[in-house]
């Protein structure tokens, strides 16, 4: 996607490009694809304005109308971050979209964090390699990052330990609020530096400590999908993915089958562009499961925890026959 500047827009002079700047709505893309009343929230520029030069922007990147073909073309643009598992990138369309929101769920120890930590070393890798030759910022929730696992993984991929925990930005975030205000200072932080894929592990832990009984239930809705698509505007305004992880409520009225469901409700369901479940299978396996996407099949597979993070079971092995 071409970067138009902020000044180039009808309306826009250098004051109101600096008040937009540092909202965090850094380029036109972002502008265009902002709620207006957030705009006007967060830079003090009055209501009538925002919706004057939002409306610019969208005129100057003829965003209005698009066709189906120019759709396609913008999505030839898509890359894909390998999950260094085979199996699971075939599952997931050739690996990680950007452009998309990927979500991981599933109980405690099914390797949520060992993917995430996984694809913030492979992300660095170039192209022909599974990478996306960039740096990686990763939100962490429960201090469950443990560089020396990210020590681990790169190198037993033979990349310089070192260099690869320094090009990882790591931000272990409080509360709700501040989770959000990091996710506002993404579409800053990105383009200034190199950061070509983005992790929140995990999205909805903050939430649910936080906003407990029913009577808080549409206020944490609320403020969930506002962080959810302010990351799904980055990942169209940047080219990258945003990879997001979630956790599993029992249903206690489900008898039969799996009684496991994905917390954060339809917030989650519909922001998210594609949804893998993730359980433990045999040996010490896990199983990745298809369960929401709008174009790939509902498929699963098997992968491994191991030094290398998570790659293959073996051909052969017992353990792939059961899937
Ligand atoms: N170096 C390693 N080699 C093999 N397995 C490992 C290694 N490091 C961690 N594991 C395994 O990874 C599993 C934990 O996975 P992970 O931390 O990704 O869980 P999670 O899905 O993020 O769980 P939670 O919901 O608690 O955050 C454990 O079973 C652990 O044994
Ligand atoms: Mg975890």
């Amino acid at each position: 996607m071409e970067n138009v500047e902020l000044e180039n827009v009808e309306g826009v002079g250098s004051a109101t490009a600096s008040k937009l700047r540092s909202a965090g709505i850094t380029t036109v893309q972002v502008l265009a694809a902002t709620p207006p009343r957030e705009i006007a929230e967060k830079t003090g520029i009055g209501f009538n304005t925002v919706l004057n030069i939002a409306t610019a922007a969208r005129k100057s990147l003829s965003i209005d109308f698009i066709t189906a073909e120019e759709l396609w073309k913008r999505r030839q643009g898509m890359l894909k971050c390998s999950t260094n598992s085979k199996n699971l990138d075939k599952l997931l369309g050739g690996g990680i979209e950007t452009q998309a929101l990927t979500e991981f769920i599933g109980e405690f120890g099914t390797g949520k964090t060992q993917i995430c930590l996984t694809l913030s070393v492979v992300a660095q890798l170039p192209p022909e390699k599974g990478g996306l030759n960039g740096n990686v910022v990763y939100m962490d929730t429960e201090g469950t990052f443990i560089p020396e696992r990210v020590f681990e993984i790169a190198n037993a991929l033979g990349l310089d330990p070192h260099k690869t925990l320094g090009n990882v930005f790591l931000a272990r975030t409080y509360n709700s609020n501040h989770q959000g205000f990091l996710i506002d200072h993404l579409p800053k932080f990105c383009p200034e530096n190199n950061v070509k894929l983005v992790i929140v592990d995990s999205m909805i832990g903050h939430f649910r400590g936080e906003y407990l009984g029913r009577e808080t239930l549409s206020e944490r809705q609320q403020a969930l999908n506002s962080q959810l698509h302010r990351l799904l505007r980055l990942t169209e305004a940047f080219n990258l993915p945003v990879v997001v992880t979630n956790q599993v409520q029992a249903n206690p009225t489900q008898f039969f089958g799996d009684p496991n469901k994905p917390t954060g409700g339809n917030v989650m369901a519909h922001a998210c562009t594609h949804r893998v479940y993730l359980r433990k299978g045999g040996k010490g396996t896990r199983i990745a499961t298809i369960i929401d996407s709008p174009c790939l099949p509902e498929n699963k597979t098997r992968f491994k925890i191991t030094e290398k993070g998570i790659e293959d079971v073996q051909e052969g092995n017992e353990d792939t026959q059961e899937v």
